[in-house]
């Protein structure tokens, strides 16, 4: 087959945090795992990848900690570097889009896109912040929600009712940065036309697709979008830490950092073309049509690599002679959870790479992540699934292979390769298969089912300890010299196969047992062959994979669940403060829904010989009338309140689920409506 031209990029994560485990099974393992499988094909490929350091979160934890964003992103930048080499990431290049040529390549884009009048101008209002001297994001905004009262709104979207309303509907608007009262004042931005490209996004999609076959999840997003149909985007913010809008009438303003940030991928490349001193790398490879690109990503990052982004670079191509490629596939992964639930760093839930690997690994993790890939739906990390994948199939499978016929070489044919003397049916059948394996997996790659193709590594190993069983070395060692040669020498052969076609998942330990057997990668298309000669001088092991005992693991179970009863905990109160809540047994009369909310019911309660009308929050969980005669408990003495111009004479108790359900909490039959509840 030709030696393809391929470029590879993974999404650029921003320098506000360290990388976690699920960052990881998203975008970034999957995509080293191809990049390596291809590096062994012979392939013409780079693999680009760097920190995303713009954006208003940097901002925020920045005058959190009372220091400057640059602190912020060069202190993750540098963790998330060291995070991702000691995890084994290959990358070509590791840029940061801070870097002087991101931001006068992500200026050139908007002028060009500026010249050729594709931009639409608006005037809108926006809250100023007039002792910060800023126009404040929708971030720095908080008040009061003229929809259901929740005091904690954004300026134009509540989180608690999920409506949507005009900042100036706000109540109370108050500035996160000064806590003054902001006003609005009216400012200028530039829209990007996306409606304009949706046809031709559309059929470049449905091409791709037919071409290339893109995954399910990533069709579904886009299409989802296409229905909505394509809006104008602003491309520019009233914020000062990004790339300044390149315009004189722009002063104060940034680049949206959506906006810039896929064009990091772009200023990566040129950076590279400066390390290697070859100024047209970067063009060989986002402008030749003869390169593929693929791009990986998580499931959050889709709209901006299959529709965002191909627009942009549709619109430059219409107006330039040098045309830059659109992504021929963009194998976007859904997300990996921790142990059941999200990780959440507020609530110290899951554990980022850098400190996972002070204390193991990173193969067993990369195997473990691999085997596990989040490819079609949501999957979950649990320590004891890492500790089961390291013992019984790295340790017992494949470490063990190798360790048995290691032992075996030394101790009986002089750490030597025996002669392979006649071969037997079951020689020549193992000796089929390693012919097999590398285009079996090579194939899966090639679509990237990476968990597919990790499983049929895992199988070949499987095999290979079949094999060696079924031999019964130890037997014909006694019996018949050469055959047990012959069986060594092609457990031999099975373990330098086994090395190669790991080695893009397990890289550390593929290098070990290719320093074991004293020999090197022969190339995908080679590591079938019978690599080893007679009498290759071998030499001596080690233990590949240690076993992680059940301590070490109940110990971050512990630690974990410790963290997350921490965060539950609350301040203690006393005895008697807690008897000023009045809670009551209630039965629900009647139940409907408040018009213009997805979330509120206004019930009717009977509690002993009094009637009393409650909203609550559980439209979303409840239908009305499967409420009817329920007994709930509710909180008596609330005072009173109005949502939505309804009163609410108190409130019901629930508990929320992970995924957000509440679920009422519910009383014995026999318990009489009024009772109180002690
Ligand atoms: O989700 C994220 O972490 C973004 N920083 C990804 C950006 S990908 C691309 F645009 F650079
Ligand atoms: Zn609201």
């Amino acid at each position: 087959m030709n030696k393809e031209k391929i470029l590879v990029t993974s999404a650029l994560p921003y320098a506000n945090g360290p990388i976690h485990l699920g960052h990881l099974s998203g975008a970034y393992l999957p995509a080293d795992i191809y990049v390596r499988y291809k590096r062994l094909k012979g392939d013409d490929i780079i693999y680009v990848c760097g920190s995303d350091e713009h954006g208003v979160p940097i901002t925020l934890s920045a005058d959190k900690e009372n220091v400057k964003p640059k602190d912020i992103i060069d202190r993750y930048h540098n963790i998330n570097k060291e995070a991702f080499t000691q995890f084994g990431m290959s990358f070509d290049i590791y840029s940061r889009t801070s870097l002087p040529v991101h931001h006068e390549t992500a200026q050139e884009f908007f002028l060009n896109y500026y010249n050729q009048g594709l931009l639409v101008e608006k005037k809108t209002k926006q809250f100023y912040d007039e002792k910060a001297k800023m126009f404040l994001p929708d971030r720095y905004v908080e008040g009061t929600c003229p929809k259901c009262g929740f005091e904690e709104a954004r300026s134009d979207e509540c989180e608690n009712c999920s409506s949507y309303y005009d900042p100036s509907e706000l109540i109370n608007p108050k500035s996160k940065i000064t806590g003054e009262t902001p006003v609005l004042r009216e400012t200028k931005h530039w829209y990007f036309p996306h409606g304009k490209f949706q046809k031709r996004l559309e059929e470049y999609i449905d091409e791709m697709n037919k071409k290339f076959g893109w995954k399910d999840n990533v069709l579904q997003q886009c299409k989802s979008w296409f229905n909505d149909g394509l809006r104008d985007r602003a491309y520019t913010r009233d914020l000062d830490w990004g790339v300044k809008v390149p315009l004189d009438e722009a002063q104060g303003k940034v680049l949206y950092v959506w906006f810039e940030a896929v064009l990091g991928y772009i200023s990566a490349t040129k950076e590279l073309s400066e390390e290697r001193n070859d100024p047209d790398l970067w063009k060989r490879y986002w402008q030749d049509p003869a390169t593929k690109y693929v791009a990986f990503i998580g499931k959050d990052n889709i709209v901006f690599h299959t529709i965002i982004f191909p627009a942009m670079l549709m619109s430059w191509n219409d107006a330039n002679d040098a045309k830059y490629l659109l992504p021929q596939n963009v194998p976007a992964n859904e997300f990996l959870n921790f142990e059941g639930r999200k990780f959440s760093k507020s609530r110290s839930w899951g554990i980022d790479v850098i400190d996972f690997l002070k204390q193991f690994p990173a193969d067993p993790l990369r195997y473990t992540l691999a085997i596990n890939a989040p490819e079609n739906k949501d999957t979950d990390f649990y320590w004891k699934e890492f500790q089961g994948r390291n013992n019984g199939e790295l340790a017992d499978i494949l470490g063990n292979f190798v360790n048995r016929t290691f032992t075996f070489a030394h101790k009986h044919f002089d750490g030597k390769v025996p002669v392979r003397a006649e071969l037997e049916k079951i020689d020549e059948e193992m000796i089929e298969l390693l012919k097999e394996y590398p285009s079996k997996v090579g194939a899966l790659l090639e679509k990237y089912k990476i968990k597919d193709a990790v499983f049929e590594m895992m199988s070949l190993a499987r095999a290979a300890n079949k094999y060696f069983n079924d031999s019964e070395p130890w037997i014909t060692l006694k019996q018949d010299q050469e055959k047990c040669g012959t069986t060594i020498n092609v457990c031999l052969q099975t373990i330098h196969t086994l090395a190669e076609i790991f080695s893009p998942v397990i890289p550390f330990a593929s290098k070990k047992i290719l320093e074991f057997l004293n020999s090197d990668l022969q190339g995908w298309d080679n590591c079938g062959l019978l690599n080893l000669p007679d009498g290759h001088q071998l030499n001596k092991p080690e233990i590949l994979f240690s076993k992680i005992e059940d301590d070490i693991i109940e110990a971050q179970v512990n630690k974990l669940n410790a963290n997350d009863e921490e965060e539950t905990r609350t301040a203690e109160i006393t005895f008697d403060e807690f008897t000023k809540v009045d809670l009551r047994v209630a039965k629900v009369l009647a139940a409907e829904k408040i018009k213009k909310s997805d979330k509120l019911l206004k019930l009717q309660l009977e509690i002993g010989k009094e009637k009393r009308q409650v909203v609550a929050g559980i439209a979303k969980s409840y239908e009305p009338e499967l409420l009817i005669g329920k007994k709930v408990i509710m909180v008596f003495n609330l005072k009173p309140a109005k949502l939505f111009g309804n009163e609410s004479q108190g409130m019901i108790l629930a508990a929320e689920d992970d995924e957000g359900g509440l679920h009422l909490i519910s009383v014995d039959e026999k318990v009489n409506t009024g009772t109180k509840v002690k």
